[in-house]
């Protein structure tokens, strides 16, 4: 009998001699507090109609439930998990918890965990078991995992098995559902567990707390449908799904309204935007033309596939003024003998080819990359065609990573004859290539009048401003702190790896690199 099953058994029994709750009530509780995900329903993809909810409010007796509580949320993983964690705030609030900064204050504590890498996973184990200790001297404290992590059938297993410090479990679907999950930990003894593994809505009106008023997150669409064969994402985040272009302009309209210089569109393939509109012919280049109209300095959006970025899209790019000349373009492997095997479904030669006609249309883009060494069985050849196409692009950065095997993809089944010091070593050589090219890319700001979005002081001197250029150069520059939230032009004195050094020179005219 594995856990799951444990547990219903467990329940069932609780149900058959419960004399408090009436039978229909139970049945109500078991379906909330042990929905276990499942991996192979993740997987399924069906013909279901998204359904669009407008309907969110916080049940009447769920009101006043965190009058004199405090939340604190930790954030692990990419821009969707901070974006659900400023919707989950929001809810919080909603509900009358406080936000707190420090663990120790907290009544309720959740993790919104990442499960792109094995290492990420680790950290959240590592962080549960730091937080045995609060929870012993605080025994009324809540302790959540939420977030991709709890999507997977292995960690619930886990944790159902040997931390139970945890009260609750809920899945990326399930944050809307959060005052019922909270209400039902306060109410049950056992470890409450709400996962589910199919969904196909969009849920509108969550509210959300932004973190700070310059820049904001937009969601585009949730979930993946490419199914890359190293990937958790398909299963963690659902089928695509793809928000109404009206829905999409009215927020980012409302956010140009209340002052926000930045917004970046988020979605894990975002250039499938619109694929699932059956109604309408409508993909991300129709909506980049129609939010470029809208009054806000910045657009820039996250993440691309090179499969699905279409030649519209570039001709709505290349109309520049508040759509961003910086293209996040992931290509993962330059061999395309590793690429088939990744399922990525383009060769190195069609990715270049992609580049070539983006270059052309925006001939002053910055383009960025991840990339992971050490893929089943990749040669030396095919690690070497990765760094010439890493050359050939001349990308100004990267994000890299040693493949990591996620239970239940296909390319964890995969036999791999690669050592782990031949995946480090790779890993190393890319990384030096990734630090040249940045600091040559660096290396021609020198001198140049750049415009910078001021986001605040600088995380290492306080006596010093930062911000990005709107090719997402880091500039650190002395200046009033009256310049932060707006955008300045900053002469570029000093260039560094991953940064650039200047001076403020607002009332000189512009000698324009972006
Ligand atoms: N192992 C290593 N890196 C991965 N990524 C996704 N899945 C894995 C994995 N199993 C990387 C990809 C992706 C980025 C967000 O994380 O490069 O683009
Ligand atoms: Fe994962 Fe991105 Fe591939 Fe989707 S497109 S499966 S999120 S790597």
């Amino acid at each position: 009998m594995n856990e799951k099953q444990r547990l219903e058994s467990k329940q069932i029994e609780a149900a058959n001699s419960s004399d408090k709750k009436s039978a229909k009530d139970y049945s109500k509780y078991f379906e909330q507090v042990i929905t276990a995900p499942s991996l192979k329903d993740a997987k399924k993809r069906g013909k279901e109609e998204v359904k669009y909810h407008n309907d969110f409010s916080i049940p009447e007796e769920f009101r006043g439930m965190g009058e004199g509580r405090k939340f604190y949320i930790r954030t692990y993983g990419c821009q969707m998990n901070e974006h659900d964690t400023e919707v989950m705030a929001g809810i919080f609030l909603a509900l009358g918890y406080e936000p707190t900064d420090k663990t120790e204050d907290a009544n309720v504590i959740l993790l919104n965990t990442c499960a792109i890498r094995e290492n990420a996973e680790n950290k959240v184990f590592g962080e549960l078991g730091h937080l045995k200790h609060l929870k012993l001297e605080k025994p009324d404290l809540l302790i959540g995992v939420c977030g991709c992590m709890s999507q997977e059938e292995s960690v619930v297993n886990k944790i159902l098995k040997t931390y139970n410090q945890v009260d609750m479990i809920f899945g990326t679907h399930n944050i809307h559902r959060l005052p019922n999950i909270l209400h039902e930990a306060y109410m049950s003894k056992e470890m409450v567990v709400e996962v589910w593994s199919k969904e196909g809505d969009v849920i509108e009106n969550l509210p959300k707390v932004r973190r700070g008023n310059i820049k904001a997150w937009v969601n585009i669409m949730y979930g993946c449908d490419k199914f890359c064969t190293y990937c958790i994402v398909p299963f963690t985040r659902g089928k695509e799904r793809s928000r109404r272009p009206e829905e999409i302009i009215q927020e980012v309209r409302h956010l140009a309204a209340q002052g926000y210089q930045e917004v970046t569109l988020l979605g894990q393939n975002v250039n499938a935007y619109g694929k699932d509109l059956e109604d309408i012919n409508y993909g991300l280049g129709n909506l980049m033309d129609e939010l470029r109209k809208i009054d806000i300095p910045r657009i820039r959006f996250t993440t691309s596939h090179p499969r699905d970025f279409d030649d519209h899209l570039i001709e709505v790019l290349a109309k520049g003024g508040n759509l961003m000349d910086h293209i996040h373009l992931p290509v993962q492997s330059g061999s395309t003998d590793v690429l088939k095997i990744m399922a990525r479904k383009y060769t190195r030669e069609q990715y270049l080819e992609l580049v070539r006609k983006i270059k052309a249309a925006i001939p002053n883009v910055a383009l960025t990359t991840d990339i992971i060494v050490g893929y089943p069985n990749e040669t030396d050849e095919q690690f070497e065609e990765t760094l010439s196409l890493y050359r050939e692009v001349g990308y100004e950065l990267a994000y890299t990573f040693i493949y990591s095997p996620r239970e239940g993809t296909p390319a964890a089944k995969m036999q791999d004859n690669v050592p782990m010091e031949v995946k480090k070593e790779r890993l190393q050589r890319l990384n030096a290539l990734v630090n040249e090219q940045s600091a040559e890319a660096m290396k021609k700001y020198k001198g140049q009048i750049v415009e910078v979005l001021v986001e605040g002081e600088s995380k290492n001197n306080p006596d010093v401003l930062a911000g990005y250029t709107s090719r997402s150069k880091l500039v650190n520059f002395a200046a009033p702190k009256s310049a932060i939230g707006k955008i300045v032009k900053v002469r570029i004195t000093d260039a560094k790896t991953w940064s650039l050094n200047g001076e403020m020179v607002e009332e000189l005219e512009p000698v324009e690199v972006k």
